[in-house]
């Protein structure tokens, strides 16, 4: 059977990084949190105490020894042998992190990483311009997506979760002002593939979801 390309794209907290999970698990495919990678650049912007500007970003680019391991579900992700898994998914690095990722050399610098990653199928992919920009031959095209109050619900749970207070409100506000940073930049912006299909998460289940992509998984099998 082929090992297909699956591209999930969608907003802040529209549930694809468990979705993507779980469906990778269940088809014994690979997991690739492309926003982790952006996340470990932004981490690493605060660590050195550095301004986020594109020449100290593409610098950081330049030298990055970036490593994502997927092993047993889970995807760890280390810089200069240093694992930042946890490190990468703070309130700070939340909302630095689209601002790093506007930087056009670093994103050159993913996009040949990306790629590479995905080269021999079996995988699913997800972030915000996989399906546009990343992956444009993915076999299966997801946009992921849910209401602003979802979103926000659920990123605060997350963050609550891992003993963070946080007014819901201001999340609602931080998740609107990195949504419109990632679909207005100039270079690959989160944005729906014209051959992607849309599901909305807002009162849908997480296995639900996963349901659904596995259903099109299965209709695209059955037509190569
Ligand atoms: O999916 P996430 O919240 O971990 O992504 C973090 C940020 O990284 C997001 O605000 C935008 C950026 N990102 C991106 O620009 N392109 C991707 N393919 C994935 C993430």
């Amino acid at each position: 059977m082929k090992r297909l390309i699956i591209a999930i794209d969608g907003p802040a907290g529209a549930g694809k990084s468990t979705v993507a999970k779980l469906a990778a698990q269940q088809l014994g495919y690979t997991y690739i949190d492309t926003g982790a990678m952006y996340r470990a650049v932004a981490w690493q912007v605060l660590q050195a105490g550095l301004e986020p500007d594109n020449k100290t970003v593409a610098a950081l680019a330049a030298s990055l020894d970036l490593k994502l391991t997927y092993v047993n579900g889970k995807t760890a992700v280390a810089v200069n042998g240093r694992d930042i898994t946890e490190a990468i998914r703070t309130p700070e690095v939340n909302r630095l992190v689209s601002r790093v990722a506007q930087v056009q050399a670093l994103r050159e610098i993913m996009l040949t990483l990306q790629r590479g990653l995905a080269a021999e199928g079996g995988v699913v992919m997800d972030g915000r311009d996989i399906g546009t920009h990343v992956l444009p031959n993915a076999d299966i095209k997801i946009f992921l997506t849910a209401s602003i109050s979802e979103r926000a619900q659920r990123r605060w749970q997350e963050l609550t979760a891992k003993g963070y207070t946080l007014a819901l409100a201001e999340l609602e506000n931080e998740i609107k002002t990195r949504d419109k940073a990632d679909c207005e930049r100039e270079f690959a912006p989160l944005a729906a593939a014209a051959d992607a299909v849309f599901i909305d998460t807002t009162e849908l289940s997480i296995q639900a979801t996963v349901e659904k992509i596995l259903e099109l998984c299965k209709e695209r099998q059955e037509c190569v």
